[in-house]
Parts: C-alpha cells; sequence; structure tokens
C-alpha cells in the first residue's frame, strides 16, 4: 500500500512541482520509512534466524515495532502536509509520532542485533536430524556441503 501511495504522489509531484513543497517530507517518508523499512524489516525478520540459526529475542515485538511505525509515520505526514509541524502544540504532537516511529526502530534493532550477533555455544550434534536448520548442518558436517 505504501509503495502504491508512494508512487501516485511521486506522479502528482510530478504534474504539479510546486507541490514538492508540501508533500517532499510525505513522498520521501512513504516510500522509505512506510515501504523500504516495513520491507527490509519484513524479509529480515523472516530470512535472517533462518541463516544464523538463531531465534529473534522478542518475536512480540514485530507486531508492536508494526503498529508504532505505522502509527508514527502516518502522524508525521499527516501533520507535516498540514504544515503545521513547526511551533505550538502541533509540534509537540509531531514529536510524540516521531518518537513513535524512533521507538519502533530501536525495536528492529534489539530484534536484529541479537539475531545477527555470534551464536552460543552449542554442543555439536552426533548425526544430522530433519530438524535440523541448513546453517547448522553446515556448521557441525562440512562435509555434507
Ligand atoms: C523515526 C523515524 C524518522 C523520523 C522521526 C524522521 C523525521 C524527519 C524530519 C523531522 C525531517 C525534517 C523534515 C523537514 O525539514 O521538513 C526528516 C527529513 C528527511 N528524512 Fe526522515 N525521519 C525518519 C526516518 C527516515 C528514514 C528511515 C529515512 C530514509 C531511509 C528518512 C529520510 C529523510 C530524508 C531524505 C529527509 C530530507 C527531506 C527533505 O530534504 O525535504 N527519514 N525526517
Amino acid at each position: 500500500m505504501y509503495a502504491l501511495l508512494g508512487a501516485a504522489l511521486g506522479v502528482t509531484i510530478a504534474l504539479g512541482p510546486t507541490l514538492a513543497v508540501r508533500l517532499r517530507f510525505v513522498l520521501i517518508h512513504i516510500n522509505l520509512l512506510g515501504f523500504m523499512t516495513l520491507m527490509v524489516a519484513g524479509v529480515a525478520f523472516h530470512l535472517l534466524p533462518r541463516f544464523s540459526s538463531r531465534k529473534l529475542p522478542w518475536p512480540e515485538g514485530m507486531r508492536y515495532q508494526f503498529i508504532l511505525q505505522n502509527a508514527g509515520l502516518l502522524g508525521m505526514v499527516t501533520l507535516h502536509a498540514l504544515r503545521s509541524w513547526q511551533g505550538g502544540e502541533a509540534h509537540a504532537v509531531f514529536v510524540f509520532f516521531a518518537i513513535l516511529a524512533g521507538i519502533a526502530f530501536a525495536i528492529m534493532f534489539y530484534n536484529l542485533y541479537f539475531v545477527l550477533s555470534a551464536p552460543e555455544e552449542t554442543t555439536k550434534p552426533e548425526k544430522i536430524t530433519g530438524e535440523m536448520k541448513v546453517a547448522e548442518v553446515l556448521d557441525y558436517f562440512p562435509q555434507a556441503l
């Protein structure tokens, strides 16, 4: 949805370049924070634990990240598009949404940091079993390659 919205915004700004002043922030963040960051996070959460044979330390955090990142992004782009994000109460509300998005990044960092850290020491299994991940098989039985 964000990719589609980002493309539509891009075409809109191409048609009316003066809109860039108002919509530049919205375009950038819908595309990079909404589409790219969430897509990268989704793919990373799916693939990296399999590559590194490590579990996410806080799987439930993915749900919170998703909610906070969407709420933060939508709040920020709405206020920015209305041009009321600097000064006064609106600025405090903008900062609130920015903090929500920032917390979402911190959750992503926490989950991915531990998945990408060196694995804990484990004892070598005696034989290859159906439950083992490919990375574990290659670690313990490199001749299987
Ligand atoms: C916690 C998440 C984020 C927050 C709170 C945030 C907030 C902001 C703010 C307040 C500005 C200045 C807006 C202005 O001057 O009108 C800005 C600009 C910008 N941000 Fe973000 N941002 C976030 C994430 C990201 C990410 C993930 C990217 C790219 C991967 C990004 C790329 C940019 C760029 C390129 C600009 C410059 C926009 C311009 O030149 O008009 N931001 N951001």
